[in-house]
């Protein structure tokens, strides 16, 4: 099925769990600086989950939101459709012991159901900038940090996301109260009309289990008006031979994110966000590295300042 995960593999770094990965990783698989900056030269991306990946699990006591479940939709009826949706399929989504099909087809009926609500219900884009104003939403500790080493070692960041692209944006917008050259949204991504209203969403659904199918997508090439590949955009990364990739996410699904690349070396840092004790060792077995607890992103940069 493409949708069993791809386990790392040709990977030197040893699987490590908490303290004392970062020197045997650092060691065995290393993630060369490009030789010229926006040249190029392999470029080796950084490809990472949104919603309890780069954002955290637990704020302030409350479950933090996820793009999905902060979006006020302005119509009280529709909100609460969605919220129920939330409250029979998540848990769904986060059990270990539904196979992998039947989890697929599951997530498919949540996605197709949630977005069809929020195009009947009606969502502006002006609902989504107070949405996120209003959201309990937060980065991990460390994220700003790590975006800012990535951008300055010119290195790509694709933020690979089940969620909606419009919103994630807002999000960083919002929060960061500033972009990043090098960081890049992949999610689904909703149509407005000229009076700001949502009619529908482009191209294919991502949900958390097919996110395999649209890395292959994004391997299809982009050319400049010159007819090259347009080497500037994150997209294109995905067309070329890597050496090593850092992937980045908090579930098992999210390993399918690389499948349209090809490379040499992966490491995959899994954020094990809740069933801790049911899913501890699927997240050993499939990830290079598994923090918990809402770990924050200051072993992911140590890292990435051990392998550029
Ligand atoms: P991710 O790819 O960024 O992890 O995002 C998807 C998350 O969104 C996933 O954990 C489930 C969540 N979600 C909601 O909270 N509400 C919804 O209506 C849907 C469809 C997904």
């Amino acid at each position: 099925s493409p949708c069993i995960p791809v386990l790392p593999s040709g990977n030197s770094a040893s699987r490590w769990w908490f303290d004392g990965f970062h020197e045997h990783v650092a060691g065995g698989c290393r993630l060369p600086r490009p030789k010229v900056a926006g040249g190029e030269e392999d470029r080796n991306p950084v490809i990472a989950d949104f919603d309890g990946t780069l954002t955290r699990y637990w704020i302030d006591g409350r479950r933090g939101q996820t793009s999905h479940g902060l979006l006020q939709q302005g119509n009280a009826e529709y909100d609460a459709k969605r919220q129920a949706l939330y409250e029979y399929y998540h848990p769904l989504e986060i059990s270990p012991t539904i196979p992998i099909e039947e989890k697929t087809k599951l997530m498919e009926e949540w996605w197709e159901k949630t977005h069809g609500l929020l195009i009947e219900g009606g969502v502006t884009y002006d609902a989504i900038k107070k949405s996120v104003s209003e959201a309990t939403i937060a980065f991990r500790d460390g994220v700003v940090e790590l975006f800012e080493v990535l951008e300055e070692l010119d290195v790509p960041v694709l933020v690979f996301s089940a969620g909606l692209a419009d919103i994630i944006e807002e999000v960083f917008r919002q929060k960061l109260h500033r972009s990043f050259k090098n960081v890049k949204v992949v999610s689904n991504r909703m149509v407005f009309d000229e009076k700001g209203c949502l009619v529908a969403f482009k191209g294919k659904t991502i949900h958390v289990l097919n996110k395999n199918e649209h890395a292959l997508d994004m391997a299809a090439p982009i050319h400049d008006k010159f007819g090259y590949p347009n080497v500037y955009n994150p997209d294109s990364v995905l067309m070329k031979q890597r050496t090593n990739v850092l992937l980045l996410g908090d579930h098992v699904g999210d390993l399918g994110m690389s499948d349209g690349l090809s490379y040499e070396n992966r490491i995959a840092v899994g954020f094990l966000n809740n069933n801790t004790e049911m899913s501890f060792k699927s997240y050993l077995d499939a990830f290079d590295v598994v923090y918990l607890n809402d770990a924050s992103m200051r072993g992911v940069v140590e890292l990435v300042s051990h392998l550029c």
